[in-house]
């Protein structure tokens, strides 16, 4: 059974060093501890999130928590993507790794900053076109043997990359993390929904507002707000972003949102919200429609 079975939402730590709260290390331990409340027991990571910065927040923060919430907190964290930055001496060009002696050096990395003992979920952050997929997997599987990592999985890959991966480990993938929303839905018709559906892997959907775009700004988003504001008032609901939430939840394969934001007040009410809002058939499709600009064939 993947780690993530019974869990219904992630909350994603990739923008806490630019709220004045979050960044340091008690408003990063409150926030974690609202989560815990919300029974939010995923953090997701990266290790270039702020060159390392944000991993380390993590790892600072628990000292402000007690045993019990410890034991309840689980980390979801990435690996595999290069770019030039002060964190990343001698790289000139973006690219991406997959091979073994990166990914053990990262995971330890990873492990040390955050101040844990294992890595609940690693990720492949981006698929790296030069993947050995045999040397990949056995990297990964050396981690979950030494007790390193829980299980492993996989971040922006196409269906066939996920394929070689599988095909080289006997471990299944255990989950995909990708841009999924009501802004984004080109999973469901690349495959990539309806692979996790059938292998029953669930589906990490990050940026599921968009990275906050939804809300303003950009005209391209403007005929899905409105849709979206015509079925919030319907519903009696609290925010456009509640429905948008909610529009993930119809989908045929476990689909978890990482809410992005840094706000306690915020994250309370699209947790409560997404758990209780269940849009119908019609307003589901008016806002696929709305946001894709195109009626369904
Ligand atoms: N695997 C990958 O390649 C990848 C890529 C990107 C992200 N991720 C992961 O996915 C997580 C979530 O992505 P995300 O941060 O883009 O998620 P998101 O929830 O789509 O966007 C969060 C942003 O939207 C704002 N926001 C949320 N609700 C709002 C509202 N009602 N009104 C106005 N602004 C609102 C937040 O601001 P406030 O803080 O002010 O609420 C925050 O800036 C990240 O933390 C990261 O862990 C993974």
């Amino acid at each position: 059974m993947t780690p993530l079975a019974q869990t219904d939402l992630v909350w994603g730590a990739w923008r806490a060093r630019q709220n004045q709260h979050t960044r340091e290390p008690s408003g990063f331990a409150d926030l974690l501890a609202r989560c815990l409340d919300l029974d939010i027991d995923w953090i997701d990571h990266a290790d270039i999130y702020d060159d390392g910065a944000v991993e380390a927040l993590h790892g600072e923060a628990l000292a402000h928590l007690d045993a019990e919430q410890l034991k309840r907190l689980h980390v979801i964290t990435k690996c595999g993507v290069r770019f030039p930055s002060p964190g990343q001496p001698g790289v000139r060009t973006v690219h991406y790794r997959s091979d073994a002696a990166y990914i053990q050096q990262q995971a330890e990395a990873s492990l040390k900053r955050l101040g844990v003992e294992q890595i609940g979920l690693y990720l492949l952050h981006r698929p790296d076109y030069l993947m050995r997929a045999d040397e990949t997997a056995r990297a990964l599987e050396d981690l979950v043997c030494a007790g390193k990592v829980a299980a492993y999985g996989a971040s922006n890959f196409s269906i066939h990359q996920l394929s070689r991966l599988q095909a080289a480990s006997d471990l299944p993938i255990a989950a995909h993390q990708i841009e999924i929303s009501v802004c984004e839905s080109s999973a469901l018709d690349d495959g990539r929904l309806d692979r996790a559906a059938q292998a029953s892997m669930p589906l990490l959907a990050w940026s599921p507002l968009a990275g906050g775009r939804l809300f303003g700004g950009s005209d391209a988003f403007a005929p899905v707000r409105a849709c979206l504001e015509r079925v919030q008032q319907d519903m009696d609901a609290g925010g456009i972003d509640e429905i948008a939430l909610a529009w993930l939840k119809n989908l045929p394969a476990h689909t978890i949102p990482i809410l992005g934001t840094m706000k306690p007040e915020r994250l309370e009410r699209q947790a409560n919200a997404y758990r209780q809002i269940t849009l119908d058939r019609q307003d589901w499709y008016a806002l696929l429609e709305a946001a894709r600009g195109a009626p369904v064939p």
